[in-house]
């Protein structure tokens, strides 16, 4: 499905990204693994790099741009129990940043897909905000945080709809080149993460678990990612997948006042 295809993916070091570059190189493709960490699967190249650091970012775009990659995969992220600076910077700010470094390097065709989250759900009640961090660099996200009311009670949701929001933006922005982006949006999900998630959602988080039959896990979302990476995808644009277990579709349906 994805034989002799070049995709870079961030993350993989740990859950959702570790499982994609997994399926991934079974299917046939050269996984180039961007982490902090050591990539957990077996892949054909590895940039160490930590996403807060613009500088070192920079520099392994400037790498990855000799490559001519076929897919993009934005699965790095950081929970919210760290400072919302850092929530900014990883799950937004250097997103872009890589995204848009690399997009006119990519192949004709190529697939980019955003890992969002089911905390993107109302993004539509903060595109205000989300438009002030439109060009925001790493150096700007301390400022923006304290100008926009961006805390650790909110951060990561804000960084989840502004994924949501710029993915939508860009349905067509690369279309001439059949450059696509799409976006994925789990539930929650048994990985290192999930206990912090748990953490900052207290009450929410316990009701949403009550109502699902049971957490995610990586095995769930990558097949989703790599779906949307492959050929098969090629007509969707700017759509967000919800792999949650129903629970998008359950929040829908009752508050539209369905059963
Ligand atoms: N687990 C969940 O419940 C859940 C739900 C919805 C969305 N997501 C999203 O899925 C994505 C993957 O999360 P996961 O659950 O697999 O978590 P994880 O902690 O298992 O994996 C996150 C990966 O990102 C890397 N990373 C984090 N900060 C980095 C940095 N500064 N520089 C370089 N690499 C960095 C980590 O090293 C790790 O390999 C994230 O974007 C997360 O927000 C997770």
């Amino acid at each position: 499905m994805l034989h002799d295809k070049t995709i870079i993916v961030t993350g993989a070091a740990s859950g959702i990204g570790a499982e994609t570059a997994r399926q991934l190189k079974a299917a046939g493709a050269r996984v180039i693994a961007v982490d902090r960490n050591e990539p957990a699967a077996e892949v054909d190249a590895f940039d160490k790099i930590d996403l807060t650091d613009e500088a070192a970012l920079d520099a392994v775009i400037e790498d990855l741009r000799k490559v001519k990659a076929d897919g993009l995969a934005n699965i790095a992220g950081v929970p919210p129990t760290l400072p919302p600076e850092v929530v900014v910077t990883v799950n937004l700010v250097a997103l872009k940043r890589l995204t848009l470094g690399l997009v006119d390097s990519l192949a004709d065709n190529a697939s980019i897909v955003n890992l969002a989250s089911l905390a993107g759900i109302g993004w539509e009640g903060e595109v205000a905000k989300i438009k002030a961090a439109d060009s925001l660099t790493h150096a700007g996200v301390a400022d923006f945080c304290a100008r926009n009311g961006v805390t650790a009670e909110n951060s990561y949701f804000f960084t989840k709809q502004a994924v949501v929001a710029w993915t939508l933006e860009n349905r067509w922005t690369w279309r001439g080149r059949g450059i696509r982006m799409n976006a994925v949006s789990p539930g929650p999900v048994e990985t290192p993460i999930l206990k912090d998630f748990l953490e900052t959602l207290g009450e929410r988080a316990e009701e949403d678990m009550k109502v699902m039959d049971r957490p995610g896990t990586p095995a769930d979302i990558a097949p989703v990612v790599v779906f949307l990476l492959s050929r098969g995808s090629g007509w969707l644009r700017g759509v967000n997948i919800a792999a949650d277990g129903g629970m998008r579709s359950h929040i829908d349906a009752t508050s539209n006042g369905l059963v």
